[in-house]
């Protein structure tokens, strides 16, 4: 259950809350309920009790995470013994503000991971009328619903501009299916919400791949408000980092909420220099790309049809997905499936040799094809 902040803090992204849209392409409202725990990539443990006889170690493929990890430096003692220096965070927003190509550090909020602002967001703005665009990652509309708004799911990105929302989240590229809105449209979509008061949140937790899909640098925009993710594309997702970019009013209201010493003495240390490393993200983007076709070659040849994804995740379909599923995990292997969509699998990229030798040999030759219709299976 998400812990409530004893004192709410005051609403400060005003919204207007005209009538709701009927369109066919919205689908029926997301509900907050606390004791469903979103199904998440990861989680070794349950795949362990499900699967009691599977071979140790696992082969966690369940996840989005870059599995060659920025290297990280020794740290100093100090790093893990004295809190974080306030100048030092404020280093961080600086150099996330220059690779992400926001206006300066007064635009970015340095937090613990995208999570944690996805959760913040929804309790700083007033209840009002919430459009995600999915299926997209299920924390979204989670978190909207359970600080009070009136969520919808909309499958058409044309509904996005139809309606009257307040708050639009879009997740770009997206998770699972790497679907990609094109930034002037997401530009022209956050003018429209601003002149009504509202604003438009996008998820770039997995935009560094594809830096030419990014509004970043449309930060300052009014009603714009842009998420990073530090964990995926770095590789590491323990470190719990990630941003907020947005207009300096809102960036700084977000920082408010987050408190002194929002991230980690080690996150600060490491993050800098990994921000500012483009020639590392030059060889991990062209790294990524190969592993990914390299995977989309292994599946199509099993007989799944590769449905999208990006290079840090393959999303693939097929009739047999449970069979798949259960097998692989029979075979120590964690992949990624979808209450939602039973015919979908998403794969991260094996690291090694060894990896790729492994899912080769535990993928069952021949599954059923895929068949169209089934992408809309709910
Ligand atoms: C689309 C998307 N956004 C945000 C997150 C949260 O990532 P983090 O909190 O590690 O930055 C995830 C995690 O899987 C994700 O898939």
């Amino acid at each position: 259950m998400l812990a409530r902040p004893h004192r709410r803090p005051p609403i400060l992204f005003p919204v207007t809350t005209p009538p709701m849209p009927t369109t066919p392409a919205v689908t029926a409202a997301v509900t907050a309920d606390p004791t469903v725990v979103a199904d998440h990539g990861g989680n070794l443990g349950a795949a362990r009790r499900r699967f009691r006889d599977a071979p140790e170690p696992w082969l966690d493929l369940s996840t989005g995470i870059n599995p060659w990890p920025y290297p990280v430096p020794p740290l100093a003692a100090e790093v893990w013994q004295r809190l974080p220096d306030p100048a030092a965070i404020d280093g961080v927003a600086a150099a996330a503000a220059r690779a992400y190509g926001a206006p300066g550090p007064d635009h970015v909020a340095v937090a613990p991971g995208s999570q944690a602002l996805i959760q913040w967001l929804p309790r700083l703005c007033s209840p009002g009328r919430v459009a995600v665009l999915g299926p997209t990652y299920a924390e979204h509309a989670h978190c909207w619903a359970a600080a009070g708004h009136r969520v919808n799911l909309v499958t058409d990105a044309g509904t996005l501009y139809h309606g009257c929302w307040d708050t639009v989240v879009v997740a770009n590229p997206n998770n699972p299916d790497g679907r990609v809105i094109a930034p002037d449209r997401l530009i022209a979509l956050a003018t429209g919400l601003a002149a009504g008061g509202g604003r438009l949140v996008v998820d770039e937790a997995f935009a560094d791949l594809v830096p030419a899909v990014s509004v970043a640098a449309a930060t300052g925009q009014p009603g714009l408000i842009v998420l990073r993710s530090f964990g995926k594309v770095f590789g590491l997702a323990g470190l719990r980092l990630g941003f907020a970019l947005a207009a300096p009013d809102q960036a700084h209201r977000l920082r408010e909420a987050l408190g002194p010493w929002p991230v980690s003495g080690p996150a600060v240390a490491i993050a800098g220099a990994a921000l500012a490393d483009h020639a590392w993200l030059a060889e991990t983007r062209v790294r990524l790309a190969t592993a990914a076709d390299r995977l989309d070659d292994l599946l199509h040849a099993r007989g799944l049809a590769v449905l999208g994804g990006t290079p840090l995740f393959r999303l693939a379909a097929t009739r047999d997905a449970e069979a798949v599923f259960d097998h692989l995990g029979r075979a120590g292997i964690l992949i990624r499936r979808f209450a939602s969509h039973p015919g979908w699998l998403r794969f991260g990229l094996p690291v090694s040799d060894t990896a790729w030798d492994r899912l080769a040999r535990a993928l069952p030759p021949g599954v059923t094809p895929w068949r169209h219709d089934m992408s809309h299976q709910s």
